[in-house]
This record gives C-alpha cells, sequence and structure tokens, in this order.
C-alpha cells in the first residue's frame, strides 16, 4: 500500500453578478423593500459571520457543535460506514470534521457553497486532512437548480449535511419544496442531518441578533456595503441601522436594515428613495419545536429518525429519512 494523495476538485458553476444586480434592483423597487439574504456571504460577510459565530449571545454555532461532539459516535453508528456526505452552505467546513472524524471509512464529501475563496480553501484543508477522503467543492447558488457533477467512489449512501439552522432562513412552505430538491439530489437513499433552533425564551433570541459587540449590525449592514463595492452603489452606513427581534406569533427573528432619515441612494445609476424609518427586509430565522419541524419534513416524505439536543434545549439536530 502506498502513500494516499489527498483528492480534491474544483467545480465552478459560477453564480453571477448578474443576478446579484438583478436581485438588489428588484428588492429595493419593491413595496415593502427587501434584500435576499444569500448575498450577505461575500468574503467580509463570510468573515463577520464568523466572527457572529464566536459571540456570547450567539449561541447557535456552539451549541449545534456541542451537540454534534457529544453524540457523534451515535450518529456515525446511525450512518454507517462508506458515507458519501454532501453539505450546502459549507462555509468554513468546521462541522463536518466532527462527523468525519466519528464516521467508519466516509468515502466522500461533497461542499456545495456561493463564497467561492472560502469554499477553495476551506475544501482544500479538509482534503489536506483528511487524505483517505475524495473531497469534490462546487461553487453554486444552492437556492436555484443544479446538479452535483459525478461523486467519486466508492459507492456509498448519500446524507445530506445542513447544519447552522440555515432551514430557518426558508419560509416554512419552502422548507417542504427545498427538501424535495434535497431528496432528489441524495436519490436513490435520501438521509439527512438538519439543524434547526428551537423555540426559546425570546430574551435568548433577542440577545443572540443584537448583541453587545455590534457584530450583528456589522454583519447586516456588509451588504450595503457590498452593493457599494460590487455595484457602485452610494449607501451611506451611518444612515442605516440594523434592527432584529423574535416575533413570538410568528415563530421567527425579523432582521432589517432601518433608514435613519429621509434619503435617496444610487446604484448604478438608478435613484431609489428611503423614508425616514423604512425598513429593507434582509431575513427571517424562523425557530421550530422539534414536533413542528418533524411535520414539515413529513410533509417533504421525509421520516423523523432521531433528534438530537442540548441539554437547555436550545438547539436541534434532525436525523431524517426518506419514506
Ligand atoms: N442564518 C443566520 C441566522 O439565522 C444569519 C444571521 C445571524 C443574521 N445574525 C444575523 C442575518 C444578523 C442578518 C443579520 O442565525
Amino acid at each position: 500500500m502506498g502513500d494516499i494523495a489527498p483528492s480534491f476538485t474544483f467545480h465552478d458553476l459560477a453564480p453571477s453578478q448578474e443576478s446579484f444586480r438583478d436581485a438588489v434592483f428588484a428588492g429595493l423597487s419593491r413595496d415593502p423593500k427587501s434584500l435576499p439574504c444569500k448575498f450577505f456571504y461575500d468574503a467580509r460577510g463570510s468573515a463577520l459571520f464568523e466572527k457572529i459565530c464566536d459571540l456570547p449571545e450567539y449561541y447557535l454555532t456552539r451549541t449545534e457543535i456541542a451537540i454534534l461532539d457529544r453524540f457523534a459516535a451515535d450518529i456515525a453508528t446511525r450512518l454507517g460506514p462508506h458515507c458519501r456526505l454532501i453539505e450546502l452552505g459549507s462555509g468554513a467546513s468546521q462541522k463536518v470534521r466532527i462527523l468525519l472524524e466519528a464516521l467508519d471509512r466516509p468515502a466522500a464529501y461533497i461542499a456545495v457553497d456561493i463564497s467561492r475563496e472560502q469554499l477553495r480553501k476551506s475544501a482544500a484543508r479538509l482534503a489536506a486532512d483528511f487524505p483517505k477522503l475524495a473531497v469534490v467543492a462546487v461553487c453554486a447558488d444552492y437556492t436555484r437548480p443544479f446538479t452535483l457533477p459525478p461523486l467519486p467512489g466508492p459507492e456509498g449512501k448519500r446524507v445530506g449535511f445542513f447544519p447552522g439552522s440555515t432551514i430557518g432562513n426558508f419560509e416554512p412552505r419552502q422548507v417542504v419544496k427545498f427538501l424535495a430538491d434535497w431528496a432528489a439530489l441524495l436519490a436513490p437513499g435520501g438521509e439527512m442531518l438538519i439543524g434547526a433552533d428551537l423555540k426559546k425564551d425570546p430574551k435568548i433570541l433577542n440577545a443572540a441578533y443584537n448583541d453587545k459587540a455590534g457584530m450583528n449590525a456589522a454583519f447586516n449592514l456588509n451588504l450595503l456595503a457590498r452593493i457599494n463595492r460590487e455595484l457602485g452603489g452610494d449607501f451611506d452606513l451611518d444612515r442605516f441601522a440594523h434592527v432584529a427581534f423574535y416575533d413570538e406569533a410568528q415563530g421567527r427573528v425579523e432582521l432589517y436594515l432601518k433608514s435613519l432619515v429621509e434619503q435617496s441612494v444610487q446604484v448604478a445609476g438608478t435613484r431609489f428613495r428611503f423614508g425616514a424609518g423604512e425598513l429593507i427586509h434582509t431575513e427571517n430565522s424562523y425557530k421550530y419545536a422539534i414536533d413542528e419541524f418533524r411535520t414539515l419534513a413529513a410533509q417533504a416524505g421525509f421520516e423523523p429518525i432521531h433528534t438530537w439536543t442540548d441539554r437547555h434545549q436550545l438547539f436541534s439536530v434532525h436525523y431524517l429519512r426518506r419514506a
């Protein structure tokens, strides 16, 4: 047996600049105004989000990591040997390492992300750290239809990994559609590990999205800075503020950028007007009780096999199988 060289391939499905411009123009022309949250993650946004994950108030990331750490052996036993893990929105590929270390001879890891340079770096690093693993990086916007490149052998069952509570950023009716799309990526098998943030005391939620250090604000405002950088906008970031609150009736944290004064802003030659106090909606972050989430998953044909949580019931990791 010779040395095993790390295996790493990169596929660029080129999410286009065009789509950012179109989305910004459409979103700012609408009433009420909105901007799609997938554009938060340019290089600077991805770096800011990493900082949010380290905040004392932002319990989500560290709690999910603690759940994965604590139950890694159980998860690995249930998933079985030779898995091919597919992660959409792989970011820094931090959490998947916990699984890869615990799993029995994982065959392949397919990382899909919109943030090209971060994806390239994290996937290359992972390939170097797990030389027996076939690592495939796919730069794509997974909120639009896309097809995976042929997966490297050996054959093994496909398992979807979707941590980080990103599922909460979809509207509930989109969740069903999104999970059905996942089923197609996973066919003929169809198992998933999904992280979902639980409903809890609004005080904890409001603090998580309004941290003292102002990282949530910096992250939210970076969307306007990105428009300035990439689309020649002239947003004055001092004239907009981060707004986040938990709406208990809707079961979601709502995120906005608020115009502090009446103003007009130019983006690539087009002028957009803002009233004093006018909001741009940037994201919803839904929180799901375990049964609520299972009901949604069932509508997409996924059966709940097991759900792991932390002691304080802050966060959940669902293990689902396509019936
Ligand atoms: N997907 C993250 C979440 O729902 C995103 C997020 C965290 C976010 N903090 C934010 C989005 C602040 C906008 C503003 O937790």
